[in-house]
């Protein structure tokens, strides 16, 4: 753990979909700012490596298995034994689990995949957030971090349903920011841009042309992420609510015509 800013130290977490990837990112960087964590998914040997991981940095985290497609009764049971675990308290969670959806044009895209993609990665987080918040609204206190997406922002063919489930996440975040913020429950979403994982990897270098683009020419790092996902769920962010914080290189914030600015001459802001 790193103690020199251990600004989650006494704080108790759940992360969804911790067992690789950009969750397990964030678990690790909030167990390093003090947090005692629990890791989820469905994957148990993936799950105790990051355990594992988190403890010999000297940090505290727990195990428990959980299949988010299986049912409202697996989140029900996954509240009551991280709860437990974490020693009977949840002060901070982050929204992360999502479901792989393929590019795909959208009338090739199966009523079955809809209902999976927004069971897993909007129904998960709904109902999660429905079974934690009231708990944090009696003490008055609490942070939830809803992962996004810069597809939840910027429209892309190919990416209807992923985008879509996006989107709702991102207008989750500000109607629970609405509905918990005035009982002292901050919610807040971080939007990442690519971020640098083995899934992305699969990508090559058919995502040059997309990041020559973005002003900061390269994906994110996972830490990168997390760290946004770590000031939001800490006291510095106190007075934060509802926003969706982009961790992208610029991508959403600028326009995507760098030489226009000289061709257009006396005419720089078109539309
Ligand atoms: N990677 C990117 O470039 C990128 C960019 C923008 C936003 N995001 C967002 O960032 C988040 C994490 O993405 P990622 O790339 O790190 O994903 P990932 O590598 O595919 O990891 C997904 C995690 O969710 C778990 N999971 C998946 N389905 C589950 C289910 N049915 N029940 C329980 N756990 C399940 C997986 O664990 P098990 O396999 O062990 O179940 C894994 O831990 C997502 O919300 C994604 O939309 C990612």
């Amino acid at each position: 753990m790193n103690t020199t800013a251990a600004t989650l130290s006494g704080r108790t977490a759940l992360v969804t979909g911790s067992t690789s990837g950009l969750g397990a990112g964030i678990a690790e960087a909030l167990a390093d700012a003090g947090a005692h964590v629990v890791i989820t998914g469905r994957t148990r040997a993936r799950g105790e490596q990051v355990v594992t991981q988190i403890e010999s940095q000297g940090g505290r985290a727990v195990f428990v298995p959980v299949d988010f497609a299986a049912g409202p009764g697996t989140i029900t049971d996954l509240v009551v034994t991280a709860t437990e675990a974490l020693g009977g308290r949840l002060d901070i969670l982050v929204n992360n689990v999502a479901t792989l959806v393929q590019p795909a044009p959208t009338a090739d895209v199966t009523a079955e995949e809809i209902t999976t993609a927004f069971g897993v990665s909007v129904a998960t987080p709904f109902l999660l957030t429905g079974l934690i918040a009231p708990a944090m609204v009696q003490r008055g206190d609490g942070a939830i971090v809803n992962i996004g997406s810069i597809s939840g922002i910027i429209g892309a063919a190919g990416s209807a349903l992923y985008g879509a489930t996006k989107a709702s996440v991102h207008l989750l975040t500000k109607a629970w920011a609405a509905e918990y913020g005035p009982s002292g429950v901050r919610v807040n979403a971080v939007a990442p841009g690519p971020i640098a994982t083995e899934r992305t990897r699969e990508f090559g270098d058919a995502i040059a042309p997309v990041l020559a683009r973005v002003p900061s020419h390269r994906m994110s790092t996972v830490a990168e992420v997390a760290s946004a996902v770590v000031f939001l769920a800490g006291p510095e962010a106190a007075n934060i609510h509802g926003t969706i914080l982009s961790v992208d290189g610029g991508a959403t914030a600028v326009r995507d015509e760098p030489a226009a600015v000289t061709k257009l001459g006396n005419h720089p802001h078109p539309g």
